[in-house]
């Protein structure tokens, strides 16, 4: 067993099995932010990432992606319905995003989860190099900080959530809180998407396990963890790059005609979740086009949703309401050969998605809760003539730092209409001076120095720790 300096641990490795259109079995980049954020990062690191490849039965071996070191960790049938499914993102995912839909509480489902992180811990511990740095990210793996401490206290370890870290009014209602805060405390480092949620995990630890605490450290059994807030980002450069490709300027004008050379062009890129508020965008849209105040021929929609979790029950509710909206839309307004909603459910590859960016006018990124949201990011870097307009949910992540978005409130049905069409008429000036604010914002922030800074925070917090030697 080779050991690594630096160990990422997440519940998805960046590749992930699925099955081609012809039927064949092939790797994929796993869908979703976390793995859009870490990649970039590690390549070509002398790193290892422990993380499960998407089927279940025995872990497969995997090659190095991009000189990263791929660990699995396997989950089995029933790991995979009450961990990942139920847990995760039945209990966990629905109550940390203002429980949206109702979070759902189960006993095998926990039992689950402590199982699953166990063998996280486990894999983690066995191929960190003495005294090596560990990172573990999100919400499925909230008790390896803890687990991994108890079996190797050499390790500095830093924990990092990627969604949103709820108010105690909601965080209350878990049967094993306590649990899940001592989880997580096991790190050196908690980091957050917002300065919020790591006020909420603050005044949790107080309330739940009466441990003395500020929104920058918390006292725990004789040591002291960080917390802060260390806002994800992407790539910026490298996104800039591809948008900029001779290529894809091509195949995003080519994309216009084929979408009949609209006036404008609206782009949604979701995965089918009920927290990216797709059936009030849909809504509002289809108010929009019913009052005359947008035409099919000048405009469009074109909306990206691709298929997740879809075993569990709320996202087949999801899919099927979306799917009815959709019908129901085209069906209203729609022509011969022009679609009031060009509706996509394909994964696609960087560079096409790019080119939809390129496209779209108008950029509809509207969750009604989100941790950060990077396709609000990936779109202003992909912007590299400086046009476009983004339209923002206050309540993505993404809104702290992108405040030259149109602004809006996903849950007030006027106010999204409004923001779309203020979006849709705003003249070259005021889109140009957004854009700019925001294109220098992401040329700063970028996945790098999101890394330094949470890095040099763990490497604080390790000394203020006073770590035990390695054994
Ligand atoms: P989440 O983490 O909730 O999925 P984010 O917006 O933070 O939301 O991240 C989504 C990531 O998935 C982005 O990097 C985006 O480019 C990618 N993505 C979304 N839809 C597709 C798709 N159809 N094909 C390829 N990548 C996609
Ligand atoms: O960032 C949120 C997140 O849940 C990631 O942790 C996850 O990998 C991604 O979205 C996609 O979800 P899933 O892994 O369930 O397909």
């Amino acid at each position: 067993m080779r050991l690594s300096p630096l160990v990422v641990v997440a519940n998805r490795l960046p590749i992930d099995d699925s099955v081609a259109p012809d039927g064949a079995f092939e790797w994929r980049r796993s869908p979703g932010g976390l793995v859009s954020a870490l990649h970039p990062l590690l390549r070509h690191t002398p790193a290892t990432w422990v993380g499960w490849a998407g089927g279940t039965g025995p872990a497969p071996e995997l090659p190095d992606v991009d000189g990263v070191r791929m660990h699995t960790v396997p989950l089995s049938a029933d790991d995979f319905r009450d961990h990942y499914e139920g847990f995760a993102n039945a209990t966990l995912w629905p109550l940390y995003h203002d429980a949206v839909e109702q979070p759902e509480y189960h006993r095998r489902w926990w039992e689950a989860y402590q199982r699953v992180n166990q063998r996280f811990a486990e894999a983690a511990a066995q191929v960190a190099e003495p005294g090596g740095l560990v990172w573990v990210q999100d919400y499925h793996l909230q008790l390896v900080p803890g687990l991994l401490r108890e079996l190797r206290p050499d390790l500095r370890i830093g924990f990092f959530l990627h969604v949103p870290f709820p108010p105690p009014e909601l965080f209350m209602q878990l049967p094993r809180r306590a649990e899940l805060l001592r989880g997580m405390l096991g790190a050196d480092l908690v980091g957050f998407q917002r300065a919020q949620a790591a006020h909420n995990f603050a005044q949790l630890a107080t309330k739940v396990l009466g441990l003395p605490a500020s929104d920058r450290r918390i006292g725990v059994d004789g040591r002291v963890v960080r917390i802060g807030a260390f806002p994800v980002a992407i790539d910026t450069a490298e996104m800039s790059a591809l948008a900029a490709r001779p290529e894809v300027a091509e195949r995003a004008h080519r994309l216009r005609q084929d979408l009949g050379r609209p006036e404008h062009v609206i782009l949604s890129v979701d995965r089918m979740d009920y927290t990216k508020g797709i059936e009030q965008r849909l809504k509002a849209y289809r108010e929009l086009l019913a009052n005359g105040d947008i035409k099919v021929r000048d405009t469009v929609l074109v909306q990206v949703a691709v298929p997740s979790r879809d075993r569990v029950a709320q996202y087949q509710i999801l899919r099927d309401r979306v799917e009815h909206q959709v019908g129901r839309i085209n069906g209203e307004f729609g022509r011969v050969g022009e679609p009031a909603i060009h509706y996509l459910t394909q994964p696609f590859d960087r560079a096409e998605l790019v080119a939809l960016y390129r496209v779209a006018d108008v950029m509809a990124v509207t969750p009604l809760r989100d941790g950060m949201n990077l396709v609000a990011k990936e779109y202003v870097a992909a912007r590299v003539d400086g046009t476009g307009a983004l339209l923002l949910s206050e309540f993505a992540g993404a809104a702290s730092e992108l405040e030259q978005a149109y602004l809006v409130n996903p849950h007030d049905l006027d106010g999204l209409k409004q923001g779309l069409l203020a979006a849709l008429r705003a003249g070259p000036e005021d889109v140009a001076a957004r854009m700019r604010a925001m294109r220098d914002h992401l040329a700063r922030n970028d996945i790098h120095a999101w890394a330094a800074s949470y890095l040099s925070a763990l490497e604080e917090s390790g000394t203020l720790a006073g770590r035990r030697p390695a054994a």
